[in-house]
């Protein structure tokens, strides 16, 4: 393995406001932009890839503006191959204290169809579009896009070339979300070994999620040595997403025993950036999202309260804390038991004795049987009806 690659830090690099905002319909604004750009900043994202500068004016002055505002980030813009995309991409993130850009074409043979280059020529264009970007900075991405659908020699070779024309990171991206964790892994393992100058950069996994294994496949190439993962908050992106920031770094955090991997990510942030790109985006969290989603850390059962109530760690392998929420929530229906519903009364002001409990328990079921979720002021009514409250 290679000298980078031995490294346990991981880089995030987050594409939100890029590929995230690419997700039909996600578009922001500027001022959203630089508001949630402030957010990853201070959440500790190592790069904030904040747009494809050239797509539009709009574009321009929000990857401008991030620039200029950015406290610790890396900021990068997004660029075709072309001199012209690279040359308004730097114009834009030239205001950063740490700028990049990321300039990338599609190796796999239907893109080179689409382009109609052959082979060398794609190479060639490659290595004079990486020159020029390493002309004005020193931090260069390049990426092939569709990557894992480009035949391997090729691969390692036009990395090999992307490597000796300076670029400092060399990004995989799965873009339609074919791969598998152990394709993922093979690929960054063939390049680390086949590909001359490999240890001197960084690799980075880039993800989309049609097969829903965008964040195992980003993991799976870090084992195998990737030390950038490319993510966005709730995992918005294009057709069913990118993998998700909050779910490559939380599993980093929890399965440090067996991914012992860093990253410079405060979770604490995680819940308020998610509500915050939700409600920006127009695209809401799915209650069962990992991490983020309302149920990630609620149990209803009766068996999962009862558990939690004693232990936290019977049903929960992540404190709620850890990703900014206040706590575990105990919502009460029809799988609820009496240790969650004595529970709630007791945090309501209604401590109950055991044969009033009875008594509350059987018509809290009946309402609950009716019901999706009893909440507090229905639990008031009932105890009125009980003649156990006011
Ligand atoms: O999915 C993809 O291939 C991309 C590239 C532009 C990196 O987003
Ligand atoms: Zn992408």
């Amino acid at each position: 393995m290679t000298e980078t690659a031995k490294q346990d830090r991981v880089l995030i690099f987050d594409t939100t406001l890029r590929d995230g905002e690419q997700s039909p319909g996600a578009t922001m604004s500027h001022d959203e932009k630089l508001e949630i750009a402030a957010l990853l900043d201070e959440m500790g994202v190592d790069i904030i890839e904040a747009g494809f500068p050239i797509a539009s004016e709009g574009d321009f002055e929000a990857v401008r503006d991030i620039a200029k505002n950015s406290k610790n980030s890396v900021i990068c813009g997004l660029a075709r191959a072309s001199t012209r995309d690279i040359d308004r991409c730097m114009e834009a993130v030239k205001f950063a204290a740490r700028p990049r850009i990321h300039t990338f074409i599609g190796t796999s043979p239907l893109h080179r169809e689409i382009t109609a280059l052959s082979m060398d020529e794609m190479a060639d264009q490659i290595h004079e579009t990486v020159t020029h970007a390493r002309n004005l900075t020193d931090n260069v991405q390049w990426s092939p896009m569709d990557a894992i659908r480009t035949e391997h020699d090729y691969l390692c070779r036009v990395v090999e070339i992307a490597i000796k024309a300076g670029a400092t990171t060399i990004n995989i991206p799965d873009t339609v979300g074919y791969t598998t964790p152990r394709e993922s892994a093979d690929i960054i393992r063939m390049l680390l070994e086949r590909v001359p100058g490999a240890d001197e950069i960084v690799f980075a996994t880039h993800c989309h999620n049609d097969l829903g294994m965008a964040t195992a496949n980003a993991l799976a190439a870090v084992e195998a040595g990737a030390r950038q993962i490319e993510c966005t908050i709730n995992g918005l992106g294009e057709r069913a997403g990118n993998t998700a920031l909050e779910e490559v770094v939380m599993a980093l955090k929890v399965r440090h025993d067996i991914m012992p991997y860093t990253t410079g990510v405060d979770t604490t942030k995680i819940m308020n950036i998610s509500r915050r790109v939700a409600q920006v985006s127009g695209f809401p969290v799915q209650f069962n999202k990992a991490i983020v989603g309302k149920n990630a850390f609620a149990h209803e059962s009766g068996i999962h309260q009862d558990g939690m109530l004693k232990n936290k760690e019977t049903f929960e392998i992540m404190r709620p804390q850890d990703v900014g929420l206040s706590g575990t929530s105990l919502p009460l229906g029809k799988h609820s038991g009496r240790a969650a519903l004595r529970a709630k009364l007791d945090d309501m002001g209604y401590p109950m004795a055991d044969n009033q409990l009875k008594d509350v328990f059987v018509r809290f079921k009946d309402l609950a049987d009716r019901k999706k979720e009893v909440f507090d002021d229905d639990l008031v009514a009932l105890l009125r009806d009980a003649g156990a409250a006011e």
